[in-house]
């Protein structure tokens, strides 16, 4: 899978990027639906509480409980005609098409187009939380761990329902998986230890999705979406927490070794996912608006806000958490600096940490 992803760098400037260009590579991770995952299944006979923090969030878990069917205003429009989002800066297409002078609704579509792409590929990354969280279940060794792992499932599922019924009544698309994301979904349910998949899953991509959802959340107008995402997001942060919880414990009792093998870890995958640089996106939509995708990143990077712009989503939970974990040291800090994925002075955390 690693050599996949390396043979798809190439540089756009001097900045080292992930493009698929084969659609035919595409098209087969996206058939490649059989994962060969090794789990370990533990036993315990522990039922007691050994984590007091784990046991109240399972309980916050229990009380967040909501119904996506019932508990949303699904008559409320979603109009094409309208915009629910700012013209410029919430969405690139629409953002680069209005400097270059295009009309207003070609903006509009390329803004609908470019959300139902986003909402897509947080369905099939919720989709993914649920099937490793299913793992977890198994593989965690403790029975705190398997209470939350376990209560984490139905959140999955209610976020896998609520994203779709969303594409599907107000959208009328879901946009197929982007191979980035497929290939490095597919390596964090493949990923040998409970160890990995929590750091992958609930650090890493539960703290991205924090993230992205919180920016999608200011940045939109229309009141469906918004309640959707508020739900969904207010469950996201408790899952994000499990993980910290889980991470902080497991980091204490880490020798160094295997601290520099989880930071690399947490650096590759992140890394990776800012390779792409949103050409996945640009790949499926930019030529149905006459962009081509590498102009398109080699003029953003050109912009003065570029990395203060880029570094939101990263900056947001995730890079705070693995400072945290002490999983961002002097080793990586540059690297993720070089790369625009954090900027500013200090390494110092922007944001509280939900439950801890
Ligand atoms: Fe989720
Ligand atoms: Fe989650």
């Amino acid at each position: 899978m690693q050599t996949i992803l390396e043979n798809n760098r190439r540089r756009i400037g001097d900045f080292e990027v992930v493009e698929f260009v084969d659609e035919d590579q595409v098209e087969a991770l996206r058939r490649r639906l059989d994962i060969d995952v090794p789990l370990e299944l533990q036993w315990t006979w522990e039922y007691g509480s050994e984590v007091e923090e784990l046991r109240a969030l399972y309980e916050r878990g229990k009380r967040g409980q909501w119904n996506a069917e019932e508990d949303l205003d699904w008559s409320t429009p979603l109009p094409r005609d309208e915009w629910f989002t700012p013209q410029i800066g919430a969405s690139l297409l629409s953002s680069v098409l209005t400097e270059m002078g295009a009309d207003e609704k070609t903006c509009r579509d390329a803004a609908w187009d470019e959300f139902s792409h986003l909402i897509s590929q947080l369905l099939h990354g919720e989709q993914a939380a649920l099937q490793l969280c299913g793992q977890l279940v198994n593989c965690c060794p403790t029975m705190d761990q398997k209470w939350y792992a376990g209560s984490q499932v139905i959140d999955e599922v209610r976020h896998v329902e609520v994203f779709s019924k969303f594409l599907q009544r107000k959208m009328g698309v879901v946009v197929p998986i982007d191979p980035t994301l497929k290939v490095l979904l597919d390596k964090l349910l493949a990923a040998p230890t409970w160890q990995t998949k929590c750091l992958g899953m609930q650090t890493l991509f539960e703290g991205m999705a924090v993230g992205i959802m919180d920016i999608v959340q200011r940045a939109n107008t229309n009141p469906l979406i918004k309640d959707i995402i508020h739900r969904v997001h207010q469950d996201e942060a408790r899952h994000a927490a499990f993980g910290i919880l889980t991470m902080r414990r497991l980091v204490k009792e880490s020798d160094p070794e295997t601290m520099i093998e989880l930071e690399d870890f947490a650096f590759n995958i992140l890394e990776t996912l800012n390779a792409n640089q949103q050409l996945d996106m640009l790949h499926r939509f930019g030529p149905k608006y006459g962009l081509d995708p590498q102009a398109v990143v080699q003029a953003t990077h050109n912009w003065e806000q570029w990395s203060f712009v880029n570094s939101e989503p990263y900056m947001h939970t995730v890079m705070p958490n693995l400072m945290r974990l002490g999983l961002v040291t002097e080793r990586t800090e540059d690297k993720y600096r070089e790369r625009g994925m954090l900027v500013g002075e200090h390494l110092a955390p922007r944001s509280a940490l939900p439950g801890v």
